[in-house]
C-alpha cells in the first residue's frame, strides 16, 4: 500500500514537471530562431537576397509563386532544411522525385544565383534554408502581397526523405478532412490551413493536377470548365499550364477566394473549402476583407517557417544548396 502509494505520487510529480516543462520543449526549437541571425554575420544578406527576388520576378513574375512553393514542400518535410534543394546522385535520393515534385517545382536556379551572391559576401554563413525562408517572403511582397519578419539561424539538413515527401505535401485530390488532416500532422489549425491555401492566388498548375476536377465535378461554374477543357484535354496534354487564379495570376490578393465563393476554383483540393463544408465562412470573409486575409496569411507563414528547424550546432551550412559539404 505504501509503495504503492509513493509511486504513484512520484508519477504524479513526474507528471507534473513534464507538464510544466513540454511547452517550453515545443517552443524551443523556434525560439532558437531570431530576426537578427545574420546582422553582425552578413549585414547584407537580406538585402542581397531582395534584390535578386525582385529581379528574378521581374523576369518572369510566375518565378514568385514557384520561390513560395519551394518554402512550402520544404518546411513540409522534415522541416524547414532546405533538404528540398538536395539533387539526386547515383548514391543519395532527395526529395525531387517525389510525386507533388516531379515536373513541378521550380526556382532552383534562382536559389544557386543567390547563394553564390550570399557566398561571395559571407563565405560559409548564410543556410540555404534561410535563403528559401527570406525568398519565399520577398516573393509574396514582390507580387503585391502582406509582408512579415522572417525569424532566422536555420541549417540545412544533411539528407532527405522522398517517402516523407511523397506522404506528407498534401495533393490536390484530397478533400476537405484530408486537408485539414494534413496540416494538422504539422501543427496547424483549419484556420491556418485555409489562409495558407491563398498562396495560390498566384502561380500555376498543370492540367494533370485538375483534370479530374474538370471532366469529373459538377460544383464548378459551367464557363470556367468550359474554357479551361481547350488547354486540358480529357487526355493529353498533361503538362498544359493554367492559372490558379485565373483573375490576377501574377497578384498576391484574394481573388483566389472570390474564385472559391464562385466555384472557380482549380484543383479539386481548392473548392473543397467552399464546398457546403466548416471553412465556407472563412472563405467569404477573405474574399470580402483582403486586409484579414493578408494578416493571417502573414502569421501563418511565420508559423510554417518554424517548423522544426536545425539550430545550434545540428546540420550544416552548405556551401552549395544542391549538395552536403
Ligand atoms: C492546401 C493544400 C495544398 C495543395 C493540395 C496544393 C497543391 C498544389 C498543386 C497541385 C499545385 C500545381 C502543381 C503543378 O501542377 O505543377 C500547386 C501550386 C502551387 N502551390 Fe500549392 N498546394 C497546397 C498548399 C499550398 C501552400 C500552403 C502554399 C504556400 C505556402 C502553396 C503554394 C503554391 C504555389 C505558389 C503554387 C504555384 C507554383 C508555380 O506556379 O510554380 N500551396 N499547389
Ligand atoms: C557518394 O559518392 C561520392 C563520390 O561519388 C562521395 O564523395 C560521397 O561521400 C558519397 N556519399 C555517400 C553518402 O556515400
Ligand atoms: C475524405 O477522403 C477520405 C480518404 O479518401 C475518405 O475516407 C473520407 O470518407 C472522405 N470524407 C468525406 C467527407 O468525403
Ligand atoms: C472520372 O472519374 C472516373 C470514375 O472515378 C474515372 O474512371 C475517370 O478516370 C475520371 N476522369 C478523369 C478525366 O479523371
Amino acid at each position: 500500500m505504501a509503495s504503492h502509494h509513493s509511486s504513484s505520487s512520484f508519477f504524479t510529480t513526474f507528471r507534473l514537471c513534464f507538464c510544466l516543462l513540454l511547452p517550453f520543449l515545443l517552443g524551443m526549437a523556434s525560439a532558437q530562431l531570431t530576426t537578427n541571425f545574420y546582422s553582425s554575420s552578413c549585414p547584407n544578406a537580406l538585402s542581397i537576397i531582395k534584390s535578386a527576388v525582385n529581379t528574378a520576378v521581374s523576369n518572369e513574375a510566375r518565378m514568385g509563386a514557384s520561390l513560395l512553393r519551394l518554402h512550402f514542400h520544404d518546411c513540409f518535410v522534415n522541416g524547414c532544411d532546405a533538404s528540398i534543394l538536395l539533387d539526386d546522385t547515383s548514391n543519395f535520393t532527395g526529395e525531387k522525385t517525389a510525386g507533388p515534385n516531379l515536373n513541378s517545382v521550380r526556382g532552383f536556379d534562382v536559389v544557386d544565383t543567390i547563394k553564390s551572391q550570399v557566398e561571395s559576401s559571407c563565405p560559409g554563413v548564410v543556410s540555404c534554408a534561410d535563403i528559401l525562408a527570406v525568398v519565399a517572403r520577398d516573393s509574396v511582397v514582390a507580387l503585391g502581397g502582406p509582408s512579415w519578419t522572417v525569424r532566422l539561424g536555420r541549417r540545412d539538413s544533411t539528407t532527405a526523405s522522398l517517402s516523407t515527401a511523397n506522404s506528407d505535401i498534401p495533393t490536390p485530390t484530397l478533400n476537405l478532412s484530408g486537408l485539414i488532416s494534413s496540416f494538422s500532422n504539422k501543427g496547424f489549425t483549419a484556420n491556418e490551413m485555409v489562409a495558407l491555401s491563398g498562396s495560390h492566388t498566384i502561380g500555376q498548375a498543370r492540367c494533370t493536377s485538375f483534370r479530374a476536377r474538370l471532366y469529373n465535378e459538377t460544383n464548378i461554374d459551367a464557363s470556367f470548365q468550359s474554357s479551361l477543357q481547350a488547354n486540358c484535354p480529357s487526355s493529353g496534354g498533361d503538362n498544359n499550364l493554367s492559372p490558379l487564379d485565373t483573375q490576377s495570376p501574377t497578384t498576391f490578393d484574394n481573388a483566389y477566394y472570390t474564385n472559391l465563393v464562385n466555384n472557380k476554383g482549380l484543383l479539386h483540393s481548392d473548392q473543397q473549402l467552399f464546398n457546403g463544408g466548416s471553412t465556407d465562412s472563412q472563405v467569404t470573409t477573405y474574399s470580402t476583407k483582403s486586409t484579414t486575409f493578408f494578416t493571417d496569411f502573414a502569421n501563418a507563414m511565420v508559423k510554417m517557417g518554424n517548423l522544426s528547424p536545425l539550430t545550434g550546432t545540428s546540420g550544416q551550412i552548405r556551401t552549395n544548396c544542391r549538395k552536403t559539404n
